[in-house]
């Protein structure tokens, strides 16, 4: 069973990133053949700077390679290293309707958000489509605002087998509800669009001062404390151990003990995570070298896997030599 996993290079990514998606996708990589890509060339529809779409494709490197995608066990590889897929975009075009796209949610939303509301915008869905579609993947596993892309995906993978014959195979999408909206530090969703997040690879200081401004409720130090109500809590408990958890729990409900101290106890907690990873990571930005081999040798294997697909549709369409 082929999976694919793609990943927008736009930003820093934070702990509600780890939890809701690199996590599973880690999962999927014992589970079955896992293809993971920076999707960069979908990164240009928001980041317009050059340096830092360059700087944000070079962190989610390290990022992920350093939380643990394995490339002798995954193919991994950057969006653009492959071009093949923009071709297969165009091929695609050609059998989607307008409709189709105006149906999808999320280029309304972006242009409410103040994206510029170009046609890279309004086509995203169909490089997402070759995408998938280039790589016969099976499954592709996406948070709840993804899943309507891959329904896009199928419906255009279905319309191509019936007008020109059988190239593709027909992608499911995987909705993962396992885990909850982790919050951000003020009670919201985290997400890096509401500057609420804590970010995975943030210096010691920085993370310190995150946790710090954590909303809490204005409780006295002595009063019974809600465990439930509390965001510290929340995060704390993904992340401590269930008897560092419940001991938590049972402090906060006790009275006597503060949010400072419980704050204090989070950042202890994330900071013991993440270290593995952190010095994986340093290591990596200390061998640069070896992680442009791994981007050159992912763009080979996942060139390999979907050239087969491409040479199909260009023979089906017409335009082979
Ligand atoms: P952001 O909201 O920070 O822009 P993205 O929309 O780029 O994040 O999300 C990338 C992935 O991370 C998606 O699969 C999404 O489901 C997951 N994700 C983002 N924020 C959270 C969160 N607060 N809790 C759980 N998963 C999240
Ligand atoms: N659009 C996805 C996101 O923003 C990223 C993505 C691009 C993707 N191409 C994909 C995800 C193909 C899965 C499959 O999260």
């Amino acid at each position: 069973m082929r999976i694919l996993s793609g990943i927008q290079p736009s930003g820093t990514l934070h702990i509600g990133n780890f939890l809701g998606m690199i996590q599973p996708m880690l999962q999927s990589q014992e589970k079955g053949e896992l293809f993971c890509f920076l999707a960069n060339m979908h990164s240009l529809t928001s980041v317009f700077d050059p340096k830092h779409l360059q700087g944000y494709t070079n962190e989610a490197m390290l990022d992920l390679l350093s939380l643990g995608i394995d490339p002798q066990k995954s193919v991994f590889w950057v969006q653009s290293d492959v071009p093949e897929v923009t071709e297969l975009t165009w091929y695609l075009n050609n059998v989607t309707p307008v409709g189709l796209l105006e149906r999808c949610h999320s280029y309304k939303d972006k242009v409410a958000k103040n994206l510029p509301a170009n046609n890279g915008l309004f086509s995203y869905p169909v490089l997402m489509a070759a995408d998938i579609l280039m790589y016969q993947s099976n499954v592709v596993p996406v948070g709840k605002d993804q899943k309507q892309h891959v329904e896009v995906a199928r419906d255009i993978a279905i319309k191509f087998n019936q007008m020109y014959g059988e190239a593709f195979t027909i992608p499911e999408p995987r909705i993962s509800d396992a885990v909850a909206v982790i919050p951000g530090i003020d009670g919201q969703k985290m997400s890096k669009s509401y500057g609420n997040t804590i970010d995975i690879f943030a210096p010691e200081n920085q993370l310190k001062k995150k946790v710090m401004s954590i909303v809490t409720d204005p409780t006295p130090l002595e009063l019974p404390k809600d465990p439930d109500k509390s965001v510290v809590f929340a995060i704390y408990r993904l992340f401590a151990t269930p008897e560092k958890t419940a001991d938590m729990e049972q402090r906060l409900r006790k009275g006597g003990y503060g949010y400072g101290d419980a704050k204090k106890e989070l950042f202890s907690v994330l900071w013991d995570y993440f270290l593995p990873f952190r010095t994986k990571r340093e290591e990596l930005a200390g061998n640069l070298d070896y992680v442009a081999e791994v981007r050159k040798a992912g763009a080979q294997k996942a060139r390999a896997a979907g050239t087969p697909t491409l040479d199909t549709v260009r023979r089906l369409v017409g335009t082979a030599r």
